[in-house]
């Protein structure tokens, strides 16, 4: 297989994606019954992070390890990237030192520049515009607890950012209805928007927004590079919390999901993460199980 990078969602075919998920989900049956299955040894994952994570460096790495490989984690602080190196040339240098690379970051740019310049797989761990990652976790969650999504309605409820572009693009990749309820001057991507109309729609209000719906996400008001806007998105979103009175105006078994962290009292009530139907932990859980089907598709069919 030629070199494959997993900047967006649309790196990969709909069908790639769905043989993806169901890869995952047989891989944590496998792990869970304590398969060893070595299929990187002696290969390594270089991990650049502009920004923090929990959850994005323990999956990749506990990933690494399991699969018999090893990571390297890279913070600017103590790599020439953050002294000024430029992108290029870190990319041509890493790339023959390690066997993937793996990227958060800000500008969704950064992560293309890299990747114009990498002979390994690039993959995009979190940029301003965009979080693939996650989505293939919450595509596998979804498949898990009610099957194929092709033809449920989902509703964005909250900021269009990252996460929301990245439903958008999911939308587009696994055949579903997304509604985006987004107070006026946060919406999603103009132009993902505009290239997915027959699919996507906004309806500002979300207790209108949320009716019919399979599935509801939602994500902080300040994602992280927003930190200085905090008060000001704390006015402007507060009648978007996602809260069991805004659930029970959904169908009545869908799901929640919320990629973490969350800010309880904030984009969710004190008590949304653990209603019944709320999936945030099996979410978490599966960026480690959908990143290793990521990595052995990246990396084993080459
Ligand atoms: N959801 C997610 O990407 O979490 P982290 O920021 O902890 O990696
Ligand atoms: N939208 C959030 C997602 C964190 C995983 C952010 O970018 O901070």
């Amino acid at each position: 297989m030629a070199l494959r990078h997993f900047l967006t969602l649309r790196d990969l075919t709909p069908n790639e994606l769905t043989q993806l998920v169901e890869r995952a989900i047989v891989l944590k049956k496998e792990h869970k019954q304590g398969k060893i299955y070595e299929p990187l040894k002696n290969r390594v994952l270089g991990m650049i992070f502009e920004k923090s994570s929990t959850r994005t460096r323990v999956s990749f790495e506990s990933g690494m390890a399991q699969f018999g490989g090893s990571a390297i984690f890279l913070s600017p602080r103590d790599t020439q990237l953050g002294r000024g190196e430029p992108i290029e040339d870190s990319a041509r240098v890493l790339s023959r030192m390690v066997d993937a690379v793996m990227i958060r970051t800000f500008e969704h740019e950064k992560v293309e520049q890299f990747a114009r310049y990498s002979n390994v797989p690039v993959i995009n761990a979190l940029t301003d515009d965009y979080h693939p990652c996650q989505l293939l976790a919450d595509m596998q969650t979804y498949h898990e607890q009610k099957g194929s999504i092709s033809g449920k309605r989902v509703t964005w409820v909250g900021d269009g950012n990252n996460m929301c572009n990245s439903f958008i693009n999911a939308a587009r990749q696994f055949d579903f209805e997304l509604i985006v309820a987004s107070p006026l001057g946060y919406d999603p991507m103009t132009s993902l928007l505009e290239e997915n109309k027959s699919r996507v729609r906004i309806i500002r209000d979300p207790k209108a927004a949320v009716q019919g719906a399979d599935l509801v996400v939602t994500d902080v008001w300040a994602s992280m590079g927003q930190e200085d806007e905090q008060q000001q998105r704390i006015r402007a979103f507060k009648d978007y919390q996602v809260n069991p009175e805004l659930m029970s105006r959904a169908n009545s078994n869908a799901l929640f999901m919320h990629c973490l962290p969350a800010h309880r009292g904030e984009e969710v009530s004190e008590d949304m993460l653990d209603q019944p139907g709320s999936v945030v932990w099996d979410e978490a859980e599966n960026r480690l199980h959908a990143q290793k089907a990521l990595l052995e598709f990246l990396l084993c069919n080459a």
